[in-house]
């Protein structure tokens, strides 16, 4: 599958067209960006990490009954995806109190949360991705009432799926952000399922193990990130 045109370049990934108009191609680059893109950095190899652990979070999300726009890895930094029109949301779910609920509420981080919380932020970096509810999103028309009950129904399986496979390789999944998008009018989850997107904190010693240790300068990223890929891969190949 060749690249076309670059149609757009984030903070993490490029998305190019293909000769096919309903598959674009992704590629997940090295570039590692922090509170909104005021800390910049690279983290070495995070793009062929990030496209492989997307890849396999993708695969075993979809033999699970998530639809996602997940179709093919084709290199080490490139997936192809079904194209979506994406909803302008991320919905954060978190069992555990970390990074910005911590601020919001006044918790320490690490208090285990009685039931998973949702958020959802409006997807818009001038103005930093602020925190909305389902009225904004339905009175200002980012999505329906049922797109946002099946987005929320899948960020809850979708956290199922994901507690009980980091648990087996002994991981706290603390938190995590999806983003949806829409196909044939149906939802279907999009973006990426990486260390840069969910807070992964090891059982035994409480080790971080994402992308806070880029955030707040611990060190050990790369590791940290081939960690978590390759104990969730353990995990996956063990039940396949
Ligand atoms: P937060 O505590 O900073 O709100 O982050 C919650 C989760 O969402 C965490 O796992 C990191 C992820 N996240 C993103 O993937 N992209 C973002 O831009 C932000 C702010 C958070
Ligand atoms: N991805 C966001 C940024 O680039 C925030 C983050 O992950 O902390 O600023």
């Amino acid at each position: 599958m060749e690249k076309l045109k670059l149609l757009y370049e984030g903070k993490a990934k490029k998305i190019y067209e293909t000769a096919e108009q309903d598959i674009y191609l992704v590629e997940y680059k090295d570039d590692a960006t922090a509170f909104n893109g005021l800390k910049k950095g690279t983290i070495v190899d995070k793009g062929i990490i990030n496209n492989k652990m997307s890849a396999m979070m993708f695969t075993y999300l979809q033999k699970n009954g998530v639809a996602n726009h997940f179709v093919e890895i084709i290199s080490d930094r490139e997936q192809i995806v079904r194209r979506l029109k994406m909803i302008p949301l991320e919905i954060v779910v978190r069992n555990i109190v970390a990074g910005s609920l911590a601020k919001r509420v006044g918790k320490e981080e690490g208090y285990a949360l009685t039931s998973p919380v949702l958020e959802l932020y409006y997807k818009n970096d001038s103005l930093g991705d602020p925190l909305v509810n389902d009225t904004h999103a339905l009175a200002l028309g980012w999505a329906t009432a049922d797109q946002l009950k099946t987005m929320k129904q899948m960020a809850i399986r979708v956290n199922e799926l994901m507690i009980e496979l980091a648990a087996k390789a002994g991981i706290d999944l603390v938190d995590f952000k999806l983003e949806f998008g829409l196909c044939d009018g149906q939802v279907f989850l999009g973006d990426e399922i990486s260390p840069d997107t969910c807070r992964f904190w090891d059982k035994a010693t409480g080790k971080k193990l994402d992308k806070d240790r880029f955030r707040r300068d611990l060190g050990q990223v790369e590791e940290a990130y081939s960690e978590v890929y390759k104990r969730l891969r353990e995990v996956i190949a063990s039940e396949s």
